[in-house]
C-alpha cells in the first residue's frame, strides 16, 4: 500500500426531503449570500427548485440566481456567474444538479478568489489558493462532484474548437452534499445508465492498479462495482425503485471521493480519452465512458491476467477456470459490455456518433503528460491509444 493522505470535509445528509434543509444548514455553515445555480430545466419542473427557494428564504438567506448550466458545462456561463458574485459579492455557491451544475460553481468558486483568468486552474498555469464555500443539492448520482476534489469545464474557442479539462484542487470540495435519492426518480433511462457507467469508471481508474498490499480497498471497489450490477437493471426497469436509487447514489460519492481510491496509484487513461469524445461530439460522459472502457479492458487486460481474472470472476460471477485465465479475463469484460449494453448503453464507437476520420483530431487533443503519456496501469502513447480506438469499432 502506498502512503497516502485523505480529508473528507463533506457533509453528507442522505434522505428523503433532506433539500428542505438548504435554507438552515446553509445558514448554519455562514453561507447567507450565495449564487443559485441549476442546470437547463429539469429541477424547475420537478418542483425542487420551488423547494429549495422557501428553503432559502424560510432561513433568510440572500441569493441571486443563474440557471443554464448544460451538460459538459461551458466557461462562458461560469465567467457570467463570477461577475454575478462579483457584483453581489456573494460568499458561496449553492449548485442544484449533478456534475455540470456542480463543477459550474466550483469554478465560479476558484475564479472568485483569483485575480487571473479562472481557465489557469484548467490549463494547468495555476493552482487556487483560496476558494468560496460550494454546498449542493444532488440530483444525479454519476459524476461523484458532490464531494470530490475536481471540477471539468469546456472552453469554447473563437475557432469553434472544444477543450475539455479538469482542474483539481482540495479547496473545491463541497462542504455540503445533500442527497435525497428520490430527487433522481425522474431521470431518464438514458441519464441513469451513463451516470452508472460513469460510477463504474471511477473506480475502475482505481482498481487497475500495479500497486501491491490493496486488499482492502480492493473490497471496496468491488462492493461498488456488484453494487451497480446489481441494481442498475430494477432502477431502469421501475425509476421509483427507492432502494435501487439510494443504493447508486451513495455508491456514487463513495466511488469518487477517492475513499476507494487511497494507497494505490491509480490510471484515468479512460477519463483522458473520454474527455475529448465529450469535447468533440458533446455526448454525455458517462455515454462516452461506456465506450472507451471495454475498449481500454481489452487493450490492457494481458498486463495483469490476475487482476482481470479476480475482475471477472467477484464482480460479474464468470467461474473461474484455472487453465484459462485469459478466457475467464475476456469473459468478464463480455459481461461488462453485456451488463451495458442491457441498461441501454451503447458500447461501440459509431453508436455515439463517432467518425474514423475525426480520430486523428480526438487523440491530438488529449491533455497528455510531461512524458507524452497517459494512464498508469500501462502506460499508453498515441499509438497505444489509436489501437484503443481501433478496439472500439466492437460492440
Ligand atoms: O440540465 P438539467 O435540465 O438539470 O438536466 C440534466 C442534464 O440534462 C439531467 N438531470 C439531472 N438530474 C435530473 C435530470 N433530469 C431529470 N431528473 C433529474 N433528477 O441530466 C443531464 C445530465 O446532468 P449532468 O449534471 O450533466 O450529469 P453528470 O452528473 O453526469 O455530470 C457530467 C459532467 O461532470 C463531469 C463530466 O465530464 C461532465 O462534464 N465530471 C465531473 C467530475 C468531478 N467534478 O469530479 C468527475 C467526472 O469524471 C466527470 O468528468
Ligand atoms: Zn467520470
Amino acid at each position: 500500500m502506498e502512503n497516502f493522505e485523505l480529508y473528507l470535509p463533506t457533509r453528507h445528509v442522505f434522505g428523503s426531503g433532506v433539500e428542505n434543509e438548504v435554507g438552515a444548514r446553509l445558514k448554519q455553515l455562514g453561507m447567507d449570500r450565495v449564487l443559485l445555480h441549476y442546470g437547463g430545466g429539469s429541477a424547475e419542473r420537478s418542483g425542487l427548485l420551488g423547494r429549495v427557494r422557501r428553503s432559502l428564504d424560510a432561513a433568510g438567506i440572500y441569493y441571486v440566481e443563474l440557471g443554464g448550466v448544460a451538460p459538459n458545462p461551458r466557461l462562458d456561463l461560469a465567467l457570467r456567474g463570477l461577475e454575478l458574485v462579483r457584483a453581489e459579492n456573494l460568499g458561496g455557491l449553492l449548485a442544484v444538479g449533478g456534475g455540470s451544475a456542480i463543477d459550474s460553481a466550483k469554478c465560479i468558486a476558484m475564479g472568485a478568489c483569483y485575480d487571473g483568468d479562472v481557465w489557469d486552474f484548467y490549463s494547468g498555469k495555476a493552482q487556487p489558493q483560496t476558494a468560496l464555500p460550494v454546498a449542493c443539492v444532488l440530483t444525479i448520482p454519476a459524476a461523484g462532484s458532490e464531494s470530490s476534489n475536481s471540477s471539468v469545464i469546456s472552453r469554447v474557442d473563437a475557432n469553434g474548437t472544444v477543450w475539455k479539462r479538469g482542474a483539481g484542487s482540495e479547496l473545491i470540495r463541497p462542504v455540503l452534499a445533500l442527497m435525497n435519492p428520490e430527487l433522481t426518480w425522474t431521470l431518464p433511462p438514458s441519464q441513469t445508465a451513463n451516470g452508472v457507467a460513469d460510477i463504474f469508471t471511477h473506480v475502475t481508474e482505481r482498481y487497475f492498479t500495479n500497486s501491491t498490499g490493496t486488499y482492502l480497498v480492493d473490497q471496496f471497489c468491488e462492493g461498488i462495482l456488484r453494487t451497480l450490477v446489481r441494481y442498475a437493471p430494477l432502477v431502469i426497469a421501475d425509476p421509483c425503485h427507492a432502494e435501487g436509487r439510494a443504493q447508486i447514489m451513495w455508491a456514487g460519492a463513495l466511488a469518487h471521493n477517492n475513499l476507494v481510491g487511497v494507497g494505490r496509484v491509480q490510471d484515468w487513461a479512460s477519463h483522458q480519452i473520454e474527455h475529448e469524445l465529450s469535447a468533440v461530439y458533446d455526448v454525455a460522459h458517462g455515454a462516452g465512458l461506456a465506450v472507451v472502457l471495454p475498449a481500454w479492458m481489452r487493450f490492457v487486460y494481458r498486463h495483469d491476467l490476475a487482476r482481470f481474472v479476480r475482475f471477472a470472476t467477484t464482480v460479474f460471477g464468470v467461474e473461474n477456470d484455472p487453465f484459462d485465465p485469459e478466457g475467464v479475463a475476456l469473459a468478464g469484460i463480455r459481461r461488462l459490455v453485456d451488463f451495458y449494453r442491457s441498461i441501454g448503453l451503447g458500447t461501440s464507437f459509431a453508436e455515439i456518433g463517432g467518425k474514423v476520420e475525426d480520430i486523428d483530431r480526438l487523440i491530438s487533443g488529449i491533455r497528455w503528460d510531461a512524458e507524452g503519456q497517459l494512464g498508469n496501469f500501462v502506460k499508453l502513447g498515441p499509438a497505444e491509444v489509436r489501437e484503443i480506438y481501433r478496439l472500439m469499432h466492437r460492440s
